[in-house]
């Protein structure tokens, strides 16, 4: 396996700052699913405690869970046409935050949240200097997410195992047909881009196989927890967008899948979902326990660890 890396800002990095736990930026918390309207729900962020609630019109709000007023947790609130209601006193809230009909109460903190895919993405730090992480031409693409996986393993060994290539032959049973490039091309992301043919005889083998002719072109963009991967099957193009959420002493991962819209396609965003799931699935069952050891002589691997550790981070 040969590996180029390409460094347009190189000297811009920091080696030897630990990996961060928590880098600014944004995070997947939650399936849009399931936040429905009149919905609250609860999710940890950065060890701070939020409530996602989205109001009776749809309007989607992530607020700091206790309650300004006396502290009450608002994963015990109820969503009253565009207001989350406090149980304790009953002040309402709307989704900026904002103190409905009473001067009697402070305003609740908010984050700011979109929802792009499918998912729910909070960002973490209240200076927000780059839009959600998007596959290119996503807005021609369909959309599915699957149900979220915890993996014992930090979010690091997640995301260097994209970029560890020895192991798409080990794991995946997929061979590069030509040497793969990472590339630096800003401070928020680290870009990988392989070819690869199957080698395995699995069914999601097989079938992606068959569909690609048998070269898989992948460009795989990582901005830290968020991890956009678009791949070139010759006759249409897919993407993937994962968000690494660490959870206790592992991750929560989420996933949303998309292909190019056209004929049948609820039955070709589902297949590209199972064929993405597929792929996924063999490192989970990998990295599940992994202490990650980033001292290796592999330059993906490398290039990952140091993008890594110049991401501007919430814990110091
Ligand atoms: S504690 Fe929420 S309204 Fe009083
Ligand atoms: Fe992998």
């Amino acid at each position: 396996m040969t590996l180029a890396l390409r460094t347009a800002r190189e000297s811009t990095l920091v080696p030897l700052a630990p990996l961060p736990q928590w880098p600014l930026g944004w995070y997947v918390v939650a399936r849009s699913s399931e936040v429905r309207p009149g919905a609250v729900r609860e999710v940890a962020l950065a060890g701070q405690s939020l409530v996602l609630f989205r109001t009776r019109t749809g309007q989607l709000g992530a607020l700091d869970a206790f309650c300004p007023h006396m502290g009450a947790h608002l994963r015990h609130a109820t969503v009253q046409g565009d207001a989350l209601v406090c149980p304790l006193h009953r002040f309402r809230f709307g989704v900026d935050g904002s103190v409905v009909a009473s001067s009697r109460c402070e305003r609740a903190r908010a984050h700011v949240v979109e929802e792009r895919f499918g998912l729910v993405f909070v960002h973490l730090g209240d200076v927000v200097r780059a839009s959600v992480p998007t596959p290119e031409a996503a807005d021609e693409l369909v959309w599915a997410t699957g149900a979220p996986v915890h993996v014992d393993a930090s979010w690091h060994a997640m995301a260097v195992n994209g970029f560890d290539m020895p192991h798409l032959a080990a794991v995946h049973q997929r061979r590069l047909v030509e040497p793969a490039e990472v590339v630096i091309e800003d401070r928020e992301r680290l870009v990988l881009r392989y070819t690869s043919r199957v080698i395995g005889s699995g069914l999601s083998d097989r079938l992606m196989k068959w569909l690609a002719r048998d070269r898989i072109r992948v460009t795989q963009h990582c901005y830290g927890t968020i991890v956009v991967v678009q791949t070139d099957l010759g006759f249409t193009r897919t993407a993937a967008v994962l968000g690494l959420l660490p959870c206790g002493d592992g991750v929560r991962a989420h996933g949303a899948f998309g292909i190019r819209r056209g004929l049948f396609s609820g039955l070709r965003v589902r297949l590209t979902r199972w064929l993405f799931t597929a792929f996924l699935r063999r490192d989970f069952g990998v990295v599940s326990g992994m202490l990650l050891r980033t001292d290796v002589e592999d330059e993906g691997v490398r290039a990952l660890v140091t993008f890594l550790r110049s991401l501007p981070r919430a814990d110091s």
